[in-house]
């Protein structure tokens, strides 16, 4: 609690030093990274802070009525640009592709929004682990590999970028924010478009989308796993009624962790594994089958894509 309350202190000294006089914008998706940059930044900026969370319509369900429910008091703006990530994806297939496109289109938005706003600066929830996976070319972090060189702002702030996930965590606590931001699960940058295998469409993502809320459903409160979720593999066959269908193979994962970094499958009772596959498959008409993923990180990655 004491290194989380100095590093409170100089993180707030920090973001006024570098922003200096001028305004600031930032993404917030309404993850812990991002939710603690907020509140750092708006003790350190009031409303030369400019909130901006991007509905990229790759976000999970309820996600955005949420976030305005949450951050609705500081002034946040909410962008709806669905349809312009679904066309930039589109006939995206390399996973690699896939980040860089939705890292563009975060980018140009922000520095669309930041004109507007007259900001000069991005701050971002970047922490230690994002970096390291970008550098050592693991993956491209939306957040930070994935942006374009062309970048017209004057700095990018990033408070976090020297803490782990769980150090996050205690600032998050000892800045009081609500208990639901602070055990948040992570969730990727490039949302529900790294949980479907392939080009990414409107129609893959409701899927996928329908099939994680009943994942977070099952699991969240009895397990608090780091992380679960659900993603879409591939079509493949089944039987619904009377009829042999082609139908989506969803995979379901849920992992424990410390940064993210390595990842422990969470070893279900059949029974719940059972349960969830059964809800998959009858509450969404397009599903055929579930899997449930029992493979570590590494070698897995925690994510599909
Ligand atoms: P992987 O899939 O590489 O993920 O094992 C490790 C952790 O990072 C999250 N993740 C991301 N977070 N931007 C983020 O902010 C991203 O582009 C991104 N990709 C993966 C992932 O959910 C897991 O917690």
């Amino acid at each position: 609690m004491v290194m989380a309350l100095s590093f409170i202190e100089q993180a707030i000294r920090e973001i006024q030093e570098e922003a200096g006089g001028d305004r600031v914008v930032m993404a917030l998706s309404g993850g812990v990274d991002s939710s603690v940059c907020a509140a750092l930044a708006s003790r350190a900026l009031g409303d030369r802070l400019v909130p901006i969370y991007i509905d990229t319509g790759l976000m999970r369900k309820g996600e955005t009525d949420r976030i305005r429910q949450l951050f609705g008091h500081l002034n946040l703006q909410v962008i709806d640009a669905g349809e312009e990530f679904f066309r930039a994806l589109r006939g995206v297939i390399d996973p690699e592709q896939k980040r860089k496109v939705i890292g563009e289109r975060f980018i140009r938005i922000f520095e669309r929004e930041a004109r507007k706003a007259g900001a000069k600066h991005l701050l971002q929830g970047t922490i230690y682990p994002d970096r390291i996976e970008s550098q050592g070319g693991i993956k491209s972090h939306h957040n930070v590999g994935g942006m374009p060189l062309s970048i017209e702002f004057k700095r990018v702030i990033e408070p976090l970028r020297d803490l782990y996930k769980d150090e996050v965590r205690n600032v998050a606590g000892a800045l009081a924010l609500p208990p639901e931001i602070q055990h948040r699960m992570p969730f990727p940058g490039p949302g529900l478009a790294v949980r479907v295998l392939g080009e990414v469409t409107p129609e893959k993502i409701a899927i996928v989308r329908a099939a994680n809320a009943i994942v977070e459903d099952e699991l969240v409160e009895q397990y608090r796993p780091w992380q679960c979720f659900a993603a879409l593999l591939g079509l493949g066959t089944g039987v619904k009624g009377d009829n042999r269908i082609h139908g989506w193979i969803v995979a379901v994962r849920a992992v424990d962790s410390r940064d993210g970094m390595t990842a422990d499958p969470v070893l279900l009772p059949h029974q719940v594994m059972g349960r969830i596959a059964s809800r998959i498959t009858s509450e969404i008409p397009e599903v055929a089958r579930a899997v449930y993923d029992i493979t570590p990180k590494p070698p897995a990655t925690i994510e599909y894509e």
